[in-house]
């Protein structure tokens, strides 16, 4: 058997995601919330888990977690789809449109990798726009590209990761109007900007919100929330796998709503350590950070970049170096930590330079 006749082309493009696991000392480079769950909510999440039935299914569409979100974001059942993480609704998404492919996938770059390497999964071509020097959306060709790709799916991280702040707003309503596909408004930072979209779901019937708890401190459930209008949310429940969601995954999305004030505490601390971050950075010669609406921060150095970020690594702390795309090439982004972590790595920064 040839093995490259039977596999799809976009997949033989691309390598396997990194899942390199390093010894660190400080680990600041997934974006992940650095605080673990309190004594008190895990002993509720173990009270719960002892009424499982381990031997069944969970129930499929995860009907507790979708009418539980659908009360915290305020719209209705019918609005919400619950995947395993946001990366399986962005498939999902992938998977169910494009009636009159080929097609593309738009979106601009640089931008969160999964669109792009679920786009060549599921076999349409993709068009990136890149950013403007400002690192904002470049509407103008943007809208050009829809007007020439007619894409049946726009992405859009707002704020952008690995940039970091949100897009202008205008923009991105020229956007919605102009595109006759969906506009998916990946608000996977959105606790950290304090912007949303979730308001205007009214306005646009192609306009879907993405939100996950992984960024909030629940990274390893797995849960994302796709919010939409009922038909398209209705299509989308036909490609997602029964039972998508498993049941302590379940159990706890629920403790998160009911605790949610507790969660945005933490947020709370994360914008303000942001602040003090960035200020260090900005205070550190051949440093740049730049703006940041979300838990992370990118920040360009323009001397040996490569050299500085391997010896961070050896020092056991572990940041996001970036080669491409070329707007990218001095840059490296660094997620905001507990206090100690963001001092420990500002220390570690200086003694490397
Ligand atoms: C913009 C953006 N969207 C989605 C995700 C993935 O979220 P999840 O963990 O819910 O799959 C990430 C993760 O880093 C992200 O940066």
């Amino acid at each position: 058997m040839d093995i490259e006749k039977i596999i799809k082309r976009g997949v033989l493009s691309q390598e396997a995601y990194p899942a390199e696991e390093r010894p660190y000392r400080i680990k600041l480079d997934a974006n992940e919330n650095p605080y673990p769950l309190s004594s008190a909510l895990k002993r509720i999440i173990f009270e719960r888990l002892q009424t499982v039935s381990l031997n069944r299914y969970p129930a499929p569409g995860s009907p507790g977690l979708r009418a539980a979100f659908a009360r915290y974001y305020g719209v209705d059942e019918e609005m919400v789809l619950i995947g395993n993480g946001s990366d399986e609704l962005i498939q999902i998404l992938m998977t169910a449109v494009g009636s009159s492919c080929p097609c593309s996938i738009l979106f601009p770059t640089p931008t969160f990798a999964m669109y792009g390497i679920s786009a060549l999964n599921t076999g349409y071509r993709i068009v990136e726009v890149p950013l403007n020097e400002r690192l904002d959306l470049d509407t103008d060709a943007m809208l050009a590209a829809i007007a020439d790709a007619q894409p049946p799916l726009i992405f859009l991280s707002y704020p952008n990761n690995p940039t970091g702040r949100c897009f202008d707003r205008g923009g991105i309503e020229k956007i919605l109007e102009a595109s006759s596909g969906l506009v998916v408004l990946d608000e996977a930072y959105g606790n950290f900007s304090g912007k949303t979209f979730l308001g205007d779901l009214d306005r646009w019937d192609n306009l879907v919100i993405l939100r996950t708890l992984s960024k909030v401190g629940l990274a390893a459930l797995r849960l994302g929330i796709l919010i939409g209008r009922p038909p398209l949310v209705h299509q989308l429940n036909k490609v997602r796998l029964p039972y998508n969601v498993n049941i302590f995954s379940q159990i706890v999305g629920g403790l998160f709503v009911e605790h949610s004030e507790k969660f945005m505490e933490l947020v709370d601390r994360i914008i303000a350590d942001r602040k003090w971050l960035s200020d260090e950075l900005m205070a550190i010669e051949g440093i740049n950070p730049y703006p940041s609406d979300a838990n992370f921060i990118l920040f360009s150095c323009f001397t040996g970049k490569d050299d500085v970020y391997a010896r961070l690594v050896e020092r056991g702390v572990l940041i996001k170096n970036f080669m491409s795309p070329a707007v990218l090439r001095n840059c490296m982004r660094v997620t905001v930590g507990t206090t100690e972590e963001n001092r420990g790595f500002i220390e570690t920064l200086k003694g490397v330079l």
